[in-house]
């Protein structure tokens, strides 16, 4: 196109100027155009070259970017089915739990304080029996002050499999008061007004524990005993001698308290003093054998009460004045929590200071007597960490 309009231009130049000098511009000029349509061939040479590699570079582009979304779609896709899975095997443990209430284990032979005491030899199923509850405490989710009722310190629980509520009015008694409910006891004018039972031996402290239709129950006379009371038809069902040289409370800011028992799905445990620290006994439900001991190096200073939640002791501090309550110490008898994992929990501020703390592993709360208040605590759980990654190796 350039050309020709060129030689157009050439023409009329030629016309207007003398034969003469029209042969050597000419050959100048066409020497000039052949030079240009040299460069213009060459141009479009590389134009069309580049062209071709623009095209194959969109294609290979093009094909990148549908790699790059297909991949991203089976990512997608695998992370929401590993999502689904956990989501599965967490209902299925859910539902594990609720048809296999989850059975005692033990473990940490190292720990283990020897005395006097059967010690059975640890299997190896064991770890799998306990992987079944795998839930440690993440927080406090809810608080719920119920009523007034009684003496400063005392007990209020309620029996896990049976639904009943029971009050201990006080830290030494031979009587202790039934409620078909909590809504029955928030509702009643007093402690007195439940059912009264009398047991035939007296309790002492604050470690009482019902569970089953059974009371279990520290008394402190000429030895330490404790009983096993059946409820439905008010006898004594079992009672032992517990092993504890000196009298010193498990809690030193609870004095009355030597012993404490926490009955649950797992068995029956004592909390007890050793020295400067507390101690955990597993106990037949049934006979009261103590099976196993474990030094939870938890100090008895300063400490207000505790509680067990699958396996691992939640031991809770308060200061003398009281302050805020908070758990300061964990202890798992399966070594599997690690003390990063579990964290400090404050209890909100109070006047007083927590004289029993019972958790009910049904309504994932805790049973508080604080200055004669009778509270609720909601605690939130979470999966231990070794439950949603492989189990260590043996
Ligand atoms: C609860 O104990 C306190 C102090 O020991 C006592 O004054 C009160 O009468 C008791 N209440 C009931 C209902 O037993
Ligand atoms: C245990 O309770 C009984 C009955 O209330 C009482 O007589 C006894 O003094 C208490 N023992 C201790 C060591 O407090
Ligand atoms: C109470 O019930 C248990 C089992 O149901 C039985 O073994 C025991 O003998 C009963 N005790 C009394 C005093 O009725």
């Amino acid at each position: 196109m350039k050309a020709t309009i060129f030689f157009i231009l050439l023409t009329v130049l030629a016309r207007s100027r003398g034969q003469y000098h029209y042969q050597g511009l000419m050959n100048y000029l066409e020497n000039r155009m052949l030079a240009m349509e040299e460069r213009i061939s060459l141009w479009h040479e590389q134009n069309n070259r580049y062209n071709s590699d623009l095209k194959e570079f969109r294609q290979q582009a093009a094909d990148l970017l549908e790699k790059l979304g297909k991949e991203h779609n089976k990512l997608h896709l695998d992370m929401e089915g590993a999502g689904a899975r956990v989501d599965r095997v967490e209902r299925e443990m859910d539902y594990i739990e609720t048809k296999n209430p989850p059975k005692p284990c033990m473990k940490a032979a190292d720990k283990m304080v020897e005395q006097d005491v059967v010690v059975r030899e640890r299997k190896k199923e064991e770890f799998f029996e306990l992987s079944v509850c795998v839930n440690i405490v993440s927080s406090l989710k809810a608080m719920k002050i119920l009523k007034r009722l009684g003496s400063p310190k005392g007990v209020w629980t309620k029996d896990a499999r049976s639904a009943k509520v029971y009050a201990f009015n006080g830290t030494s008694d031979n009587t202790l008061y039934e409620f078909n409910s909590v809504r029955a006891l928030s509702a009643s004018s007093g402690v007195s007004k439940g059912r009264q039972i009398t047991v035939s031996i007296a309790w002492n402290g604050t470690g009482h524990a019902v569970y089953d239709g059974f009371l279990y129950y520290v008394s402190e006379s000429s030895e330490l005993q404790v009983i096993k009371y059946d409820l439905k038809n008010g006898s004594v069902a079992d009672s032992a001698v517990f092993p504890m040289d000196d009298r010193s409370p498990v809690y030193q800011l609870n004095p009355e308290t030597l012993v404490d028992l926490v009955a649950d799905e797992d068995g029956l445990w004592a909390l007890y003093p050793a020295g400067d620290t507390i101690n955990l006994a597993k106990m037949d439900i049934d006979s009261l054998d103590i099976e196993q001991m474990w030094d939870t190096a938890c100090p008895r200073n300063n400490a207000e009460a505790a509680f067990i939640v699958c396996g691992t002791v939640y031991v809770v501090y308060n200061t003398k004045p009281p302050s805020r309550s908070r758990v300061q110490c964990v202890f798992d008898v399966n070594d599997m929590v690690s003390s990063g994992e579990a964290p400090l929990i404050y209890f909100p501020r109070r006047y007083g200071a927590h004289s029993s703390l019972k958790y009910n592993s049904e309504e994932r709360q805790l049973y508080a007597w604080d200055d004669g208040y009778q509270i609720l605590y909601k605690l939130a759980l979470k999966k231990k960490l070794w439950a949603i990654m492989p189990p260590p190796e043996e």
